[in-house]
């Protein structure tokens, strides 16, 4: 067990997270993949739960349903979508309690009326909340959002700058992103936040979300406070 105030040097400001292994988690279980993402969905309340003891960590985002994820069978997508309502639905009061901001990132506009409208409405009652911002990718790509944010810079007449992107993404007023963490052993990015990532610490742990806990946290936590950042500088 790691003593926080004793390890942790310093502490992200913007985590994102790439909940991966749902369905190895549930396969090495002999369980029923649906039962792995069940499980991911409990994981993650638990784990805003968690963050919510870590007042430095202002902004978490989550991956939760990519612009890719569409190529899988319909009743997973259908099983996902469920998952995420009923997820929204149950924390929209913790949300209000704990004073955390929910936002969506992507585009809503293919899901179910009924989840579209939860998604928004839940956007809109907690917007002028100052805790948490828990940012929820769903229909989300990371070359998407930045094409999104193009858009709006080019139809105001503005000119496309860094900081007219930044303003426009999705998880705008959130800063560049400090720490990202994939679980369940994969290297790779797959086009979550890009343009947010461009200086970001990466973490890989084998570890599948579900079993991703507060003592995994603290690892991650920990490795992080040991990198020397320098953003391009010496
Ligand atoms: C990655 O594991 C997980 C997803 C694509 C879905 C993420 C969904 C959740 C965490 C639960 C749903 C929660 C909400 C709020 C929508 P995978 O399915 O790619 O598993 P694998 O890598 O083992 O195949």
């Amino acid at each position: 067990m790691f003593n926080k105030k004793k390890k942790f040097s310093t502490f992200p400001t913007h985590i994102a997270l790439i909940m991966d292994g749902n369905r190895r988690w549930a396969r090495g279980r002999g369980l029923n993949k649906m039962l792995g993402h069940k499980q991911g969905a409990f994981t993650l309340k638990k784990f805003i739960e968690t963050l919510t003891q870590y007042p430095e960590i202002r902004y978490a985002s989550f991956f939760a349903f990519s612009t890719e994820n569409w190529k899988r069978e319909q009743s997973e997508i259908d099983y996902i979508f469920d998952l995420c309502y009923e997820f929204v639905n149950e924390y929209k009061a913790d949300f209000e309690n704990k004073n955390m901001k929910f936002v969506s990132m992507g585009d809503v506009t293919k899901f179910p009326q009924k989840l579209q409208e939860l998604l928004i409405k839940t956007m809109e009652e907690t917007k002028n909340n100052t805790g948490l911002t828990v940012n929820l990718a769903m229909n989300y790509g990371g070359r998407d959002d930045i094409v999104h944010a193009a858009n709006i810079v080019a139809k105001s007449g503005q000119e496309i700058t860094i900081e007219n992107l930044k303003e426009n993404l999705y998880s705008a007023p959130a800063p560049d992103i400090d720490l990202l963490i994939r679980t369940s052993g994969e290297m790779r990015v797959s086009n979550f936040m890009l343009f947010q990532m461009a200086y970001s610490e990466i973490y890989f742990t084998k570890t599948h979300w579900p079993d991703f806990d507060k003592g995994e946290l603290d690892k991650a936590l920990f490795e992080f406070s040991k990198r020397n950042r320098r953003f391009g500088g010496k």
